[in-house]
Protein backbone atom coordinates (compact mmCIF):
# COMPACT_ATOMS: atom_id res chain seq x y z
CA UNK A 1 0.00 0.00 0.00
CA UNK A 2 0.95 3.49 -0.91
CA UNK A 3 2.88 5.55 2.44
CA UNK A 4 4.31 8.83 2.95
CA UNK A 5 6.52 9.61 6.03
CA UNK A 6 5.19 12.11 8.78
CA UNK A 7 7.97 14.35 7.31
CA UNK A 8 7.26 14.46 3.77
CA UNK A 9 3.76 15.08 4.30
CA UNK A 10 4.84 17.98 6.34
CA UNK A 11 6.91 19.17 3.59
CA UNK A 12 4.13 18.60 0.61
CA UNK A 13 1.64 20.65 3.09
CA UNK A 14 4.62 23.22 3.77
CA UNK A 15 3.15 22.61 7.16
CA UNK A 16 5.74 22.25 10.72
CA UNK A 17 6.70 17.89 11.16
CA UNK A 18 5.59 18.61 14.89
CA UNK A 19 2.14 20.30 14.07
CA UNK A 20 1.58 16.76 12.05
CA UNK A 21 2.51 14.72 14.60
CA UNK A 22 0.09 16.95 16.93
CA UNK A 23 -2.72 16.45 14.81
CA UNK A 24 -2.04 12.43 14.31
CA UNK A 25 -1.91 12.69 18.14
CA UNK A 26 -5.16 14.03 18.29
CA UNK A 27 -6.24 11.42 15.61
CA UNK A 28 -5.15 8.60 17.66
CA UNK A 29 -2.07 8.12 15.80
CA UNK A 30 1.25 7.88 17.30
CA UNK A 31 4.10 8.96 14.56
CA UNK A 32 7.40 9.86 14.78
CA UNK A 33 8.40 12.24 12.27
CA UNK A 34 10.14 9.34 9.99
CA UNK A 35 7.54 7.10 10.46
CA UNK A 36 5.50 5.95 7.30
CA UNK A 37 1.45 6.37 7.17
CA UNK A 38 -0.52 5.45 5.39
CA UNK A 39 -2.47 7.16 2.19
CA UNK A 40 -6.01 7.42 4.18
CA UNK A 41 -5.00 8.62 7.49
CA UNK A 42 -2.28 11.12 5.32
CA UNK A 43 -5.60 12.27 3.69
CA UNK A 44 -7.17 12.68 6.99
CA UNK A 45 -4.76 14.83 7.88
CA UNK A 46 -4.28 16.78 4.74
CA UNK A 47 -7.55 17.89 5.22
CA UNK A 48 -7.35 18.48 8.83
CA UNK A 49 -5.08 21.17 7.61
CA UNK A 50 -7.70 22.80 5.31
CA UNK A 51 -5.70 21.66 2.55
CA UNK A 52 -7.25 19.19 -0.35
CA UNK A 53 -5.16 16.09 -0.85
CA UNK A 54 -4.38 14.40 -4.54
CA UNK A 55 -2.91 11.22 -4.98
CA UNK A 56 -0.38 10.29 -7.42
CA UNK A 57 -0.11 7.09 -8.76
CA UNK A 58 3.33 5.80 -10.38
CA UNK A 59 2.58 7.20 -13.45
CA UNK A 60 1.58 10.56 -12.73
CA UNK A 61 4.96 10.99 -10.60
CA UNK A 62 6.93 9.87 -13.54
CA UNK A 63 4.86 10.71 -16.58
CA UNK A 64 6.50 13.37 -19.06
CA UNK A 65 10.40 11.91 -17.60
CA UNK A 66 12.11 9.92 -20.42
CA UNK A 67 8.60 11.39 -22.86
CA UNK A 68 7.49 10.73 -26.58
CA UNK A 69 9.81 9.69 -29.16
CA UNK A 70 10.87 11.88 -31.43
CA UNK A 71 9.84 11.98 -35.25
CA UNK A 72 12.30 11.82 -37.94
CA UNK A 73 11.96 15.21 -39.54
CA UNK A 74 13.04 16.96 -36.05
CA UNK A 75 16.23 14.89 -35.61
CA UNK A 76 19.43 16.46 -36.75
CA UNK A 77 22.63 15.22 -36.57
CA UNK A 78 24.79 15.22 -33.51
CA UNK A 79 28.69 13.84 -32.49
CA UNK A 80 29.64 10.63 -31.15
CA UNK A 81 29.88 9.95 -27.63
CA UNK A 82 33.35 7.96 -27.25
CA UNK A 83 33.99 6.18 -24.47
CA UNK A 84 37.81 5.31 -24.02
CA UNK A 85 38.28 1.77 -21.85
CA UNK A 86 41.02 -0.22 -21.18
CA UNK A 87 42.95 -1.85 -18.71
CA UNK A 88 44.57 -0.03 -15.65
CA UNK A 89 47.58 2.43 -16.72
CA UNK A 90 47.10 1.45 -20.48
CA UNK A 91 47.21 5.18 -21.58
CA UNK A 92 43.14 6.19 -21.30
CA UNK A 93 44.15 9.68 -20.37
CA UNK A 94 47.26 10.02 -21.59
CA UNK A 95 45.48 9.20 -25.14
CA UNK A 96 43.06 11.41 -24.32
CA UNK A 97 44.90 14.80 -23.58
CA UNK A 98 46.79 14.13 -26.60
CA UNK A 99 43.74 13.99 -28.74
CA UNK A 100 42.49 16.96 -26.56
CA UNK A 101 46.03 18.59 -27.31
CA UNK A 102 44.53 18.81 -31.14
CA UNK A 103 41.10 20.11 -30.07
CA UNK A 104 41.57 23.45 -32.62
CA UNK A 105 39.16 25.06 -30.22
CA UNK A 106 41.55 24.28 -26.79
CA UNK A 107 44.32 25.70 -28.62
CA UNK A 108 42.60 28.91 -29.71
CA UNK A 109 41.29 29.46 -25.78
CA UNK A 110 44.92 28.76 -24.61
CA UNK A 111 43.50 26.11 -22.51
CA UNK A 112 42.77 26.51 -19.66
CA UNK A 113 40.76 23.30 -19.00
CA UNK A 114 38.87 21.08 -15.98
CA UNK A 115 39.38 17.96 -15.27
CA UNK A 116 35.32 16.79 -15.29
CA UNK A 117 35.90 13.14 -17.38
CA UNK A 118 34.07 13.92 -20.57
CA UNK A 119 35.47 16.39 -23.39
CA UNK A 120 34.30 17.72 -26.48
CA UNK A 121 37.11 17.90 -29.24
CA UNK A 122 36.79 19.90 -32.52
CA UNK A 123 38.87 18.63 -35.20
CA UNK A 124 39.91 20.49 -37.96
CA UNK A 125 37.50 19.51 -40.43
CA UNK A 126 34.85 20.76 -38.11
CA UNK A 127 33.64 17.54 -37.04
CA UNK A 128 33.13 17.37 -33.13
CA UNK A 129 33.60 14.08 -31.26
CA UNK A 130 32.53 13.89 -27.32
CA UNK A 131 35.16 11.80 -25.31
CA UNK A 132 34.56 9.92 -21.82
CA UNK A 133 37.34 8.66 -19.82
CA UNK A 134 37.19 6.05 -17.53
CA UNK A 135 39.32 4.27 -14.69
CA UNK A 136 40.83 0.66 -15.61
CA UNK A 137 40.96 -0.36 -12.06
CA UNK A 138 38.76 -3.29 -11.11
CA UNK A 139 37.48 -1.15 -8.70
CA UNK A 140 35.45 0.88 -11.44
CA UNK A 141 32.92 -1.84 -13.36
CA UNK A 142 30.13 -0.08 -12.87
CA UNK A 143 31.67 3.30 -13.92
CA UNK A 144 32.60 1.06 -16.75
CA UNK A 145 29.30 -0.64 -17.92
CA UNK A 146 27.41 3.02 -17.38
CA UNK A 147 30.07 4.33 -19.69
CA UNK A 148 29.00 1.66 -22.13
CA UNK A 149 25.89 2.55 -21.86
CA UNK A 150 25.95 5.89 -22.43
CA UNK A 151 28.26 5.90 -25.49
CA UNK A 152 27.95 4.71 -29.47
CA UNK A 153 31.52 3.84 -29.87
CA UNK A 154 33.80 2.64 -27.46
CA UNK A 155 37.79 3.12 -27.88
CA UNK A 156 39.78 0.08 -26.36
CA UNK A 157 43.06 1.35 -25.78
CA UNK A 158 45.30 -1.73 -24.64
CA UNK A 159 49.32 -1.31 -24.34
CA UNK A 160 51.55 -2.55 -27.28
CA UNK A 161 54.00 -3.61 -24.67
CA UNK A 162 51.60 -5.49 -22.46
CA UNK A 163 48.81 -7.41 -24.28
CA UNK A 164 45.60 -8.36 -23.32
CA UNK A 165 44.78 -7.96 -19.75
CA UNK A 166 41.65 -8.28 -17.61
CA UNK A 167 39.93 -4.91 -17.28
CA UNK A 168 40.75 -5.27 -21.67
CA UNK A 169 38.58 -8.24 -22.09
CA UNK A 170 35.64 -6.65 -19.39
CA UNK A 171 35.79 -3.34 -21.59
CA UNK A 172 35.37 -6.08 -24.66
CA UNK A 173 32.32 -7.57 -22.54
CA UNK A 174 30.44 -4.33 -22.08
CA UNK A 175 30.78 -3.12 -25.34
CA UNK A 176 29.61 -6.48 -27.25
CA UNK A 177 26.64 -6.09 -24.09
CA UNK A 178 26.03 -2.89 -25.42
CA UNK A 179 26.12 -3.54 -28.83
CA UNK A 180 28.66 -0.77 -29.40
CA UNK A 181 31.17 -0.98 -32.05
CA UNK A 182 34.90 -0.95 -31.08
CA UNK A 183 37.78 1.16 -32.29
CA UNK A 184 41.32 -0.33 -30.93
CA UNK A 185 43.79 2.14 -30.41
CA UNK A 186 47.08 -0.21 -29.91
CA UNK A 187 49.06 2.49 -27.77
CA UNK A 188 52.39 2.67 -26.35
CA UNK A 189 54.03 2.19 -29.64
CA UNK A 190 57.33 4.14 -29.26
CA UNK A 191 58.00 1.60 -26.47
CA UNK A 192 60.76 -1.20 -26.90
CA UNK A 193 58.35 -4.36 -26.10
CA UNK A 194 55.80 -2.66 -28.49
CA UNK A 195 54.30 -5.77 -30.34
CA UNK A 196 50.85 -4.56 -32.04
CA UNK A 197 51.33 -8.17 -34.02
CA UNK A 198 50.58 -9.90 -30.67
CA UNK A 199 48.22 -7.57 -29.58
CA UNK A 200 46.24 -8.20 -32.85
CA UNK A 201 46.60 -12.10 -32.45
CA UNK A 202 45.14 -12.16 -29.06
CA UNK A 203 42.18 -9.88 -30.17
CA UNK A 204 40.85 -12.71 -31.91
CA UNK A 205 40.67 -14.99 -28.95
CA UNK A 206 38.31 -12.36 -27.75
CA UNK A 207 35.98 -12.26 -31.33
CA UNK A 208 37.16 -9.39 -32.25
CA UNK A 209 38.64 -9.48 -35.52
CA UNK A 210 41.19 -6.50 -36.93
CA UNK A 211 40.78 -5.71 -40.67
CA UNK A 212 44.41 -7.02 -41.13
CA UNK A 213 43.07 -10.56 -39.77
CA UNK A 214 40.49 -10.36 -42.58
CA UNK A 215 37.59 -8.89 -39.55
CA UNK A 216 36.02 -5.13 -40.17
CA UNK A 217 37.44 -3.78 -36.37
CA UNK A 218 39.90 -1.12 -36.66
CA UNK A 219 42.78 -0.91 -34.97
CA UNK A 220 45.20 1.72 -34.73
CA UNK A 221 48.92 2.08 -33.77
CA UNK A 222 49.60 5.55 -31.73
CA UNK A 223 51.38 6.90 -29.08
CA UNK A 224 49.93 8.81 -26.77
CA UNK A 225 53.49 10.02 -25.24
CA UNK A 226 55.18 10.91 -29.36
CA UNK A 227 51.51 11.90 -30.72
CA UNK A 228 51.63 9.44 -32.96
CA UNK A 229 48.79 8.93 -35.32
CA UNK A 230 46.11 10.71 -33.19
CA UNK A 231 44.57 12.20 -36.37
CA UNK A 232 44.28 8.83 -37.82
CA UNK A 233 42.42 7.45 -34.80
CA UNK A 234 40.12 10.53 -35.26
CA UNK A 235 39.49 9.36 -38.85
CA UNK A 236 38.62 5.73 -37.69
CA UNK A 237 36.49 7.17 -34.91
CA UNK A 238 34.45 9.59 -37.68
CA UNK A 239 34.41 6.85 -40.13
CA UNK A 240 32.67 4.26 -37.24
CA UNK A 241 30.67 7.45 -36.61
CA UNK A 242 29.18 8.27 -40.35
CA UNK A 243 28.08 4.23 -40.34
CA UNK A 244 26.32 4.63 -36.98
CA UNK A 245 24.49 7.89 -38.97
CA UNK A 246 24.06 9.39 -35.17
CA UNK A 247 21.41 11.86 -34.69
CA UNK A 248 18.93 13.22 -31.75
CA UNK A 249 16.33 16.18 -31.73
CA UNK A 250 17.55 19.29 -30.25
CA UNK A 251 14.10 20.95 -29.70
CA UNK A 252 12.96 19.29 -26.63
CA UNK A 253 13.60 19.22 -22.70
CA UNK A 254 16.70 17.74 -22.10
CA UNK A 255 17.58 14.45 -21.57
CA UNK A 256 21.32 12.81 -20.60
CA UNK A 257 23.02 11.20 -18.20
CA UNK A 258 24.83 12.03 -14.99
CA UNK A 259 28.65 11.17 -15.97
CA UNK A 260 30.22 12.36 -12.74
CA UNK A 261 28.99 14.10 -9.98
CA UNK A 262 30.54 15.63 -6.29
CA UNK A 263 30.21 17.94 -3.52
CA UNK A 264 32.49 21.23 -3.88
CA UNK A 265 33.24 23.72 -1.86
CA UNK A 266 31.25 26.88 -2.19
CA UNK A 267 29.76 25.87 -5.22
CA UNK A 268 27.95 22.67 -3.60
CA UNK A 269 26.66 19.84 -5.58
CA UNK A 270 27.96 19.41 -9.05
CA UNK A 271 27.54 17.37 -11.49
CA UNK A 272 29.04 16.77 -15.23
CA UNK A 273 26.60 15.88 -17.45
CA UNK A 274 25.78 14.52 -21.11
CA UNK A 275 22.97 15.35 -22.59
CA UNK A 276 21.22 12.87 -24.73
CA UNK A 277 18.60 14.74 -26.59
CA UNK A 278 17.37 17.92 -26.58
CA UNK A 279 18.35 21.20 -25.40
CA UNK A 280 19.77 22.34 -21.65
CA UNK A 281 19.50 25.70 -20.36
CA UNK A 282 20.29 27.85 -17.55
CA UNK A 283 17.48 28.17 -15.63
CA UNK A 284 15.45 25.03 -16.52
CA UNK A 285 14.77 22.59 -13.39
CA UNK A 286 15.59 19.11 -13.14
CA UNK A 287 15.67 15.45 -11.80
CA UNK A 288 18.42 13.59 -11.46
CA UNK A 289 18.43 10.19 -9.56
CA UNK A 290 16.67 11.16 -6.82
CA UNK A 291 17.60 14.33 -6.35
CA UNK A 292 16.50 17.82 -8.54
CA UNK A 293 17.44 21.29 -9.10
CA UNK A 294 17.47 24.49 -11.19
CA UNK A 295 20.06 25.11 -13.43
CA UNK A 296 22.24 28.05 -12.07
CA UNK A 297 25.16 27.55 -14.18
CA UNK A 298 26.71 25.57 -16.64
CA UNK A 299 30.17 25.67 -17.26
CA UNK A 300 31.82 23.00 -20.62
CA UNK A 301 35.13 20.97 -20.78
CA UNK A 302 37.26 24.45 -21.11
CA UNK A 303 35.96 26.03 -18.13
CA UNK A 304 33.63 28.75 -19.93
CA UNK A 305 30.01 29.52 -18.73
CA UNK A 306 27.60 28.59 -21.57
CA UNK A 307 24.17 29.09 -21.84
CA UNK A 308 23.07 26.39 -23.35
CA UNK A 309 23.79 22.14 -23.50
CA UNK A 310 22.76 20.42 -26.77
CA UNK A 311 22.83 16.52 -27.98
CA UNK A 312 26.01 15.15 -27.11
CA UNK A 313 27.61 18.21 -25.15
CA UNK A 314 28.99 17.62 -21.73
CA UNK A 315 28.98 20.24 -18.91
CA UNK A 316 29.01 20.73 -15.43
CA UNK A 317 25.89 21.13 -14.02
CA UNK A 318 25.55 24.07 -10.60
CA UNK A 319 22.34 24.05 -9.19
CA UNK A 320 21.74 20.64 -7.94
CA UNK A 321 20.04 20.24 -4.16
CA UNK A 322 21.95 17.22 -3.41
CA UNK A 323 24.45 14.91 -4.84
CA UNK A 324 23.11 12.35 -7.78
CA UNK A 325 25.14 9.43 -8.35
CA UNK A 326 27.58 8.70 -11.59
CA UNK A 327 25.20 7.04 -13.86
CA UNK A 328 22.16 8.77 -12.68
CA UNK A 329 19.28 9.64 -15.45
CA UNK A 330 18.84 13.55 -16.14
CA UNK A 331 15.33 14.70 -17.23
CA UNK A 332 14.07 18.45 -17.38
CA UNK A 333 11.13 18.71 -15.70
CA UNK A 334 7.65 21.34 -16.57
CA UNK A 335 8.06 23.01 -12.68
CA UNK A 336 8.90 22.48 -9.44
CA UNK A 337 6.40 21.23 -8.08
CA UNK A 338 7.13 18.18 -10.24
CA UNK A 339 10.64 17.83 -9.91
CA UNK A 340 9.81 17.74 -5.62
CA UNK A 341 7.31 15.18 -6.68
CA UNK A 342 9.37 12.62 -8.40
CA UNK A 343 12.52 13.32 -6.58
CA UNK A 344 10.73 12.48 -2.93
CA UNK A 345 8.85 9.66 -4.63
CA UNK A 346 12.29 8.27 -5.89
CA UNK A 347 13.88 8.97 -2.37
CA UNK A 348 11.21 6.88 -0.68
CA UNK A 349 11.36 4.08 -3.13
CA UNK A 350 14.99 3.84 -2.31
CA UNK A 351 14.62 4.05 1.20
CA UNK A 352 12.01 1.11 0.79
CA UNK A 353 14.64 -0.84 -1.27
CA UNK A 354 16.96 -0.11 1.43
CA UNK A 355 15.19 -1.37 4.16
CA UNK A 356 14.03 -4.74 2.77
CA UNK A 357 18.13 -4.94 1.79
CA UNK A 358 18.94 -4.08 5.60
CA UNK A 359 15.82 -6.36 6.82
CA UNK A 360 17.01 -9.52 4.80
CA UNK A 361 20.46 -8.77 5.94
CA UNK A 362 19.65 -9.03 10.01
CA UNK A 363 17.46 -11.72 8.90
CA UNK A 364 20.72 -13.68 7.61
CA UNK A 365 22.83 -12.96 9.84
CA UNK A 366 19.95 -14.27 12.61
CA UNK A 367 20.30 -17.58 10.58
CA UNK A 368 24.03 -17.09 10.50
CA UNK A 369 24.14 -17.69 14.14
CA UNK A 370 21.85 -20.47 14.36
P1 LIG B 1 44.02 4.38 -15.37
O1 LIG B 1 43.13 5.57 -15.54
O2 LIG B 1 44.67 4.32 -14.04
O3 LIG B 1 43.34 3.10 -15.73
O4 LIG B 1 45.27 4.54 -16.40
P2 LIG B 1 45.23 5.09 -17.87
O5 LIG B 1 44.87 4.00 -18.81
O6 LIG B 1 44.48 6.33 -17.93
O7 LIG B 1 46.78 5.36 -18.12
P3 LIG B 1 47.54 6.77 -18.05
O8 LIG B 1 47.17 7.63 -19.19
O9 LIG B 1 47.42 7.31 -16.70
O10 LIG B 1 49.03 6.28 -18.34
C1 LIG B 1 49.68 5.32 -17.54
C2 LIG B 1 51.17 5.46 -17.73
O11 LIG B 1 51.54 5.12 -19.06
C3 LIG B 1 51.69 6.88 -17.51
O12 LIG B 1 52.92 6.81 -16.84
C4 LIG B 1 51.88 7.41 -18.91
O13 LIG B 1 52.87 8.40 -18.99
C5 LIG B 1 52.26 6.15 -19.67
N1 LIG B 1 51.91 6.25 -21.09
C6 LIG B 1 50.70 6.52 -21.60
N2 LIG B 1 50.75 6.53 -22.95
C7 LIG B 1 52.02 6.24 -23.28
C8 LIG B 1 52.71 6.12 -24.55
O14 LIG B 1 52.15 6.24 -25.65
N3 LIG B 1 54.02 5.78 -24.48
C9 LIG B 1 54.68 5.61 -23.33
N4 LIG B 1 55.98 5.30 -23.38
N5 LIG B 1 54.09 5.76 -22.14
C10 LIG B 1 52.77 6.06 -22.11
MG1 LIG C 1 43.15 7.23 -16.51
Amino acid sequence: PETITVQELANRMAERAPNVIKTLMKMGVMATINQPIDADTAELVVAEFGHSAKRVSEADVLDGLGGADDRPDEMVSRPPVVTVMGHVDHGKTSLLDALRETDVVSSEAGGITQHIGAYQVTMHSGDKITFIDTPGHEAFTAMRSRGAKVTDIVVLVVAADDGIMPQTIEAIRHARAAEVPVVVAINKMDKPGANPDRIRQELLNHELVVEEMGGDVLSIEVSAKKRLNLEKLEEAILLQSEILDLKANPNRMAEGTVVEAKMEKGRGSVATVLIRRGTLRVGDIFVAGTEWGRVRAMIDDHGNRVEEAGPAFPVEVLGFQGTPQAGDDFSVVEDEAKARDVASYRQRKEREALAVKSARGSMEQMFAKI
